[in-house]
Order: structure tokens, then C-alpha cells, then sequence
């Protein structure tokens, strides 16, 4: 009896261990590594700090906008490189409604809910499940019923892998463990296939396969029609200068982009990005439906890596989704996800310099 009960003490300490291990995670910094293909990540946010690859004369290059400490990114309001979730792009009014009930969101843009709230992924410290350096890392996080408002508790694995010379997967996982539950998960790097220092992406060479976009409104909350990029500043399904359009644009892109699939959740080619003066390029494929298209308007003077400083129009940004504010357009693609089914969100990205 009292072995039984000793026993049970023993294990319940150990539970408690981990509980206290598992709230108080240390931020730390990773590596992954193939020859001249060289990434930098920290489980802060899941985030990739850094992208190192070469142009076409074989001199690397860091491509991936990002900052010197951990208090950069804990104070950060772009993004950079992060892991966004629960739900990623914008929720109107910061608010949904499922299965009869209203859930309040937090209400951090103007109103609305972006990339999961005022502490969403991006925000949090994931752990570690694994972590080889040639090959991969797998960050896990466990986010609790009622966390930023969301229902149910929801379990989270991403894995950046290498899988060529110069080729990233990022797969992305989330299950529902109690309670049907929006999910929307991407990855949020800013690209600047010059060099993260490099000055702007005006003259990179853009090409994306969406013939349509998700409209919105001034909020850039979308008013639920799909319309055509054919006539419009929106049409980049021919290689384009992303400058192409500013004299229409000035603030240029912070579009979602209905992608041209033949099958759903198969991989397909989403985007080609070029920079003509390095020669690097980057290809995304991805199982997704939709794709955000920014261009770093909101960057102004940003403090970033080795004493860079990010202005307007310093990357791009790629995030492929589900379409924003879904939750609310009974007519989009659901990304509610019931106990017992796998959101699973593919991104694959190609690079080559010639
Ligand atoms: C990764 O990034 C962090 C934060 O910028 C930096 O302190 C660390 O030295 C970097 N590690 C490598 C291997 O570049
Ligand atoms: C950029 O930041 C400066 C200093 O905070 C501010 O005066 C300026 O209005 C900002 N520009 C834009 C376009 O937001």
C-alpha cells in the first residue's frame, strides 16, 4: 500500500516537473544547416531569424529580414519570421460565432483581430521536440482552451526541414483535442532575395498563381466577393516588377490571392519571386488555397539585424492560408477543424541563383 503510494507521489512529481519545465521553456537559438544553406531559428514564435543562401556568383547572403535580441522580437509588431496563429490574417469585429456561440476575440487592429490576437503563436515559447541539424527542427506548442479567446485546447507541431541543396518545408500541424476550433496557421517571413540589408524589393520580379483575390474593405477586411486580378494593379499571373503598378498602388500589396488549384490539398506552385541583380530565386509551393501578397508597406525605419534599418517596401512576404476573416463568410472554405481531424499546412520553398 504504501509502495502504491509512494509511487503515486513519485509520478505526480514528475507531472508537476514537466508542467513547471513546460511553462518556464528557455528561449534559445537553433541552426540548420546543408553545405552553403544556412538557417538560424529561435523557439520564440517558432521564428526563422535568419536564411542564409548564395547569389549567382556563389557569395551567400542572410535573404530574411529579422533582429539582434530576443527583446526585438518580444517587442515586435511585423511578424518577422514568425509562426502565426491561432488564426492568421483578420477577424471582423473580433468575433465569430460557432455552434451557437459567440467567442470574443482580443481586439489588437482597429477594431479586428490580427494573426491570433494581442499574444497570438508568434508570441509564445514552443518547445522542442526535436532538432537534428542537417536535417531538422520540430517545435510543439500546446495552446489552452480560451487562449486568446479561441475555443478548446488545440496541440501545434511545426517542422522546417531540409529536403534538397537549397530547399525549406515547413510543415505545419494542429489538432483539436476538446472542441472544434478555427485554425489558420502561417509563416511569416520577410524575403529580400538581395540580402535582408539590401535596400528595397521594388525591382524583384514577382509571379503568382492566383487569377482572383479575396476583396476588402479600408481595414482590409474582405468583403466576400472573389474578383478577378485580370485589368487590375493585382495581376501578377505573368513575371512582373513589383513596382509595375505604384503610380495606382502607392502602398502597393497586402493582398490575399485566391490560388489556381486544380486539386485541393495537393502541393502546387504559388509564387516565383527574382531578384535580377543577385540572381537569386525563390519558388513557394504550397497545399494551401490562398496567399497573402505583402509588401512591407507598414515597415518605417525598423531597427533589424547588424545595424540594418527596414523602410518601407524593405521585403516580401509570402503567407499562404486559408482566406482572412473565413470564420465570418459562411461562402469561403471553412478552417473550422473538429476533435479528431488534422489541419495540415504545407510550404515549400525553392531557392536557385543563376
Ligand atoms: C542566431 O540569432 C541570434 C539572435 O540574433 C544570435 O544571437 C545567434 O548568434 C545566431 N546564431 C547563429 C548561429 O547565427
Ligand atoms: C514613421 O515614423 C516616424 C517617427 O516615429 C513618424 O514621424 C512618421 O510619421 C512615420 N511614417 C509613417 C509613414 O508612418
Amino acid at each position: 500500500m504504501t509502495k502504491i503510494v509512494l509511487l503515486l507521489c513519485f509520478l505526480l512529481g514528475l507531472l508537476l516537473l514537466a508542467q513547471a519545465r513546460d511553462h518556464h521553456r528557455k528561449i534559445e537559438f537553433y541552426e540548420l544547416e546543408r553545405g552553403d544553406f544556412k538557417l538560424n531559428l529561435t523557439n520564440y514564435g517558432a521564428t526563422i531569424i535568419s536564411l542564409t543562401t548564395p547569389d549567382k556568383h556563389g557569395k551567400p547572403a542572410d535573404i530574411v529580414l529579422g533582429y539582434d535580441s530576443i527583446d526585438s522580437y518580444e517587442n515586435d509588431k511585423s511578424y518577422f519570421g514568425a509562426l502565426i496563429g491561432r488564426v492568421a490574417n483578420r477577424i471582423a469585429g473580433a468575433k465569430f460565432t460557432l455552434d451557437g456561440k459567440t467567442y470574443q476575440l482580443p481586439a489588437n487592429d482597429h477594431g479586428n483581430t490580427l494573426h491570433g490576437g494581442s499574444r497570438g503563436f508568434s508570441d509564445v515559447v514552443w518547445s522542442v521536440e526535436s532538432h537534428k541539424k542537417h536535417s531538422h527542427i520540430t517545435f510543439t506548442y500546446n495552446s489552452y482552451e480560451n487562449e486568446q479567446g479561441f475555443p478548446g485546447k488545440l496541440k501545434v507541431k511545426v517542422t522546417y526541414m531540409l529536403i534538397g541543396a537549397h530547399e525549406l518545408a515547413v510543415k505545419m500541424i494542429a489538432k483539436p483535442v476538446d472542441k472544434a476550433t478555427p485554425v489558420n496557421l502561417a509563416q511569416h517571413t520577410y524575403w529580400n532575395l538581395g540580402g535582408h540589408n539590401s535596400g528595397d524589393i521594388l525591382s524583384h520580379i514577382v509571379q503568382i498563381f492566383g487569377s482572383h483575390i479575396t476583396a476588402v474593405d479600408k481595414l482590409l477586411i474582405p468583403t466576400g466577393e472573389i474578383i478577378s486580378v485580370k485589368g487590375t494593379p493585382y495581376d501578377f499571373l505573368e513575371p512582373k516588377k513589383v513596382a509595375t503598378y505604384i503610380h495606382e498602388l502607392p502602398d502597393l500589396y497586402d493582398m490575399n490571392y485566391v490560388l489556381d488549384k486544380s486539386f485541393q490539398n495537393h502541393l502546387s506552385k504559388v509564387a516565383v519571386v527574382r531578384d535580377p541583380v543577385s540572381g537569386r530565386k525563390m519558388e513557394l509551393w504550397s497545399n494551401q488555397l490562398g496567399v497573402q501578397f505583402y509588401t512591407s508597406g507598414q515597415l518605417n525605419a525598423t531597427k533589424g539585424k547588424d545595424g540594418a534599418i527596414y523602410h518601407k517596401f524593405a521585403a516580401i512576404a509570402l503567407e499562404t492560408q486559408g482566406f482572412p476573416d473565413s470564420v465570418n463568410h459562411p461562402y469561403f472554405p471553412t478552417q473550422i477543424v473538429k476533435p479528431g481531424e488534422t489541419y495540415e499546412h504545407i510550404m515549400v520553398y525553392r531557392f536557385t541563383a543563376h
